[in-house]
């Protein structure tokens, strides 16, 4: 992974290596034990559990007997993205409030990202914030949302619209939970691995691109976690407030997140990283137009993406609205639409701007390929 020296001045080089701050992630192979350690660094007074209707089922029965977690009081709120809403963000605080929690009390959030998003920000903002733990159990929030700060809801049609950043004390990544998951639950995590291969080496890349996720070695998989958890970690770690490098890991959100939105509005059911893995379609397409991305490598993830995540189905009439929805996007500076795009693997190009008729062509591309 490197940068391309026009886009990251020297002084901003300083300010984010003054800024370094290592998230503390553990890679558990025992977790009463990790998270046992986990909560003691937290002393607390009273302990609470957020998770959803499903993980309540599934991944809860995993841990309800561990030692460190009695007199825990469970808050559970409803499992799916169109969940991590203003109403189930009151439910926790007055769950919270009802249980006597106070501002030194610990959560511990135990469910995919909707959960540990909302809970972190649940978190951040009872009593101007308390401590919390992320015990990630989808593919998606292991490598992605669980790691690196990002909390907050979805507001007014648009994703992640209210949030702050601020960083669980520990997070911990147990990969016996992916046991649990159904296919297109691993491709929506596998399409943020992919990614983060994309941003890091060929290697990396050239192992995912060949990587069959309909029947998953679970232990090769449970390793691919391990190294691309670490690619996040090391972004975050430079940059924990994306002030430069952390743009990067928009790479495929312009256009995946708009396409995400417009699913949300026409109530489509569409998984984060599937809408992200067909961003990364359009967004490579541009960074081939516009960065230089070599075509080769290009058609060999657009393969891997059409045979694992089929197509988003829309047409040239919803080209005006998806631009406009991309204008909404938290990287832009005022009208204009950011992009992060790549050179080739590994080849950062930050702050990328592409015009109208570009996007539209990268539209096309997405749809026909
Ligand atoms: N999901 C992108 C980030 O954490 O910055």
């Amino acid at each position: 992974m490197y940068f391309h020296l026009i886009v990251v001045p020297l002084t901003q080089i300083y300010i984010i290596l003054y800024r370094m701050e290592k998230q503390n992630v553990v890679i558990s192979h025992d977790l009463e034990k990790c998270l046992s350690e986990a909560i003691a660094r937290c002393p607390h007074d009273r302990l609470f559990v957020l998770t959803d209707t499903t993980t309540v089922q599934l991944c809860w029965p995993i841990v309800q007997a561990y030692e460190c977690l009695s007199g825990a009081q469970v808050i559970t709120i409803g499992s799916t993205d169109d969940n991590k809403t203003l109403e189930s963000l009151c439910h926790v605080w007055e769950s919270l409030q009802q249980g006597r929690a106070t501002r030194h009390s610990l959560l511990v959030n135990l469910g995919g990202g909707m959960v540990t998003d909302l809970g972190g920000f649940a978190a951040s903002t009872f009593k101007r914030g308390i401590p919390y733990i992320n015990i990630p159990t989808t593919l998606l929030s292991m490598v992605d949302a669980s790691v690196g700060g990002k909390t907050g809801i979805n507001f007014g049609g648009f994703k992640n619209e209210i949030g702050v950043f601020n960083s669980p004390s520990t997070v911990i990544l147990d990969t016996r939970f992916l046991a649990t998951l159904d296919y297109p639950n691993i491709a929506s995590g596998y399409a943020e691995m992919l990614k983060h291969g994309l941003i890091s080496d060929v290697e990396k890349w050239s192992e995912l691109v060949n990587f069959d996720i309909k029947q998953p070695d679970t232990s090769v998989l449970g390793d691919m976690v391990g190294k691309s958890v670490a690619v996040k970690e090391r972004v975050v770690t430079i940059d924990p407030t994306e002030k430069g490098l952390r743009k990067v890991l928009n790479l495929g959100h312009t256009i995946g997140h708009a396409l995400e939105s417009l699913a949300m509005e026409e109530n489509r059911t569409v998984l984060h990283g599937y809408a992200v893995a067909w961003g990364l379609v359009a967004e490579l397409y541009l960074s081939c137009m516009l960065t230089g991305f070599p075509t080769d490598k290009m058609r060999q993830t657009v393969s891997f993406i059409k045979a694992y995540y089929g197509t988003f189905d829309f047409t040239c009439d919803h080209y005006e609205h998806l631009y406009e929805l991309m204008k909404h996007d938290k990287k832009n500076v005022g009208d204009t639409i950011n992009f992060a795009l790549l050179g080739g693997i590994g080849d950062i190009r930050l702050d990328m701007h592409a015009t109208k008729e570009q996007i539209f062509e990268a539209l096309d591309f997405l749809r026909e390929g």
